[in-house]
């Protein structure tokens, strides 16, 4: 027998189904997000936005396998990281997902250099090559004089730009960004926005930013608004008709 099977012109990067995710137990329990449905394309840029404490940041850490929601699925590429175990779901994020804090999280005792290259680090690459790559990236985000000094030698939007060096080293096929331009002045931010949308722009990648900036909306092919821990609405952005934002 002879099936034909049609291929979707795009493939799905995440699909996250009848997600629900709660924190603390009794009477303390806060139920946060509350039946999560959502599709993300490959090669598609996503913007979630939403007032503070909605749900945002929760609902990205889950989708790049640092939490882990109390029910519902979670399928990056083909895998379902909700049924890995912890060091399998450890090592799929370290292939495939680069993660830019709100916080930056980055290491105080090493140069930026470093800092970007921890990921290439972990995975055995030599330091020399590794820290050659690093400082690559950090030229392509403005930083090519603060590649031997140290983070704290840095303002907020610089070490921001280093977090997110970091975050792409890897050449990941997810990229989850919290807020990345809140610390970022305009002219910085929209270079970041437009690497970032070179990422997007990648067939084979995704990027979900979470935002409060609106001047940002006009990169969006997917832009999808929550509330109280649901999504309110989703809305594709059409480019061929003129700024909705
Ligand atoms: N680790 C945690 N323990 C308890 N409550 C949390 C934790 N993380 C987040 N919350 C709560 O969950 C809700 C959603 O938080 P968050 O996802 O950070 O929202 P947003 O990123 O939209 O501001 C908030 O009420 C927050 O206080
Ligand atoms: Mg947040």
């Amino acid at each position: 027998m002879i099936t034909t099977v049609t291929m979707p012109n795009k493939t799905i990067a995440v699909s996250i189904q009848g997600l629900n995710k709660s924190f603390g137990d009794g009477e303390n329990r806060l139920h946060v997000l509350h039946d999560i449905n959502l599709t993300l394309q490959s090669g598609s840029m996503n913007y979630i936005v939403g007032p503070s404490g909605c749900g945002k940041t929760t609902l990205i850490s889950i989708m790049a396998g640092i939490l882990t929601a109390e029910s519902g699925e979670t399928t990056l590429f083909g895998t379902p990281i909700h049924q890995l175990k912890k060091s399998q779901k450890a090592k799929f994020r370290r292939e495939n997902i680069g993660f830019i804090f709100q916080q930056f999280n980055l290491v105080a005792t090493i140069t930026n250099a470093e800092n970007v290259a921890v990921p290439l680090l972990i995975q055995g690459k030599p330091h020399g090559k590794a820290i050659e790559q690093a400082k690559l990236l950090l030229e392509q985000v403005g930083l090519g004089d603060k590649i031997n000094s140290f983070p704290r030698d840095l303002s907020g939007g610089q070490q921001q730009r280093v977090a997110i060096a970091r975050a792409l080293i890897n050449n990941p096929r997810l990229v989850v960004c919290d807020e990345p331009t809140s610390a970022l002045d305009g002219k910085t931010g929209a270079q970041i926005l437009e690497l970032l949308t070179v990422v997007a722009r990648d067939p084979n990648r995704c990027v979900v930013v979470v935002t409060h900036d609106n001047r940002i909306y006009k990169y969006a092919d997917q832009l999808i608004e929550m509330e109280d821990g649901r999504i309110k609405s989703i809305q594709q952005v059409d480019h061929t008709k003129p700024s909705q934002f």
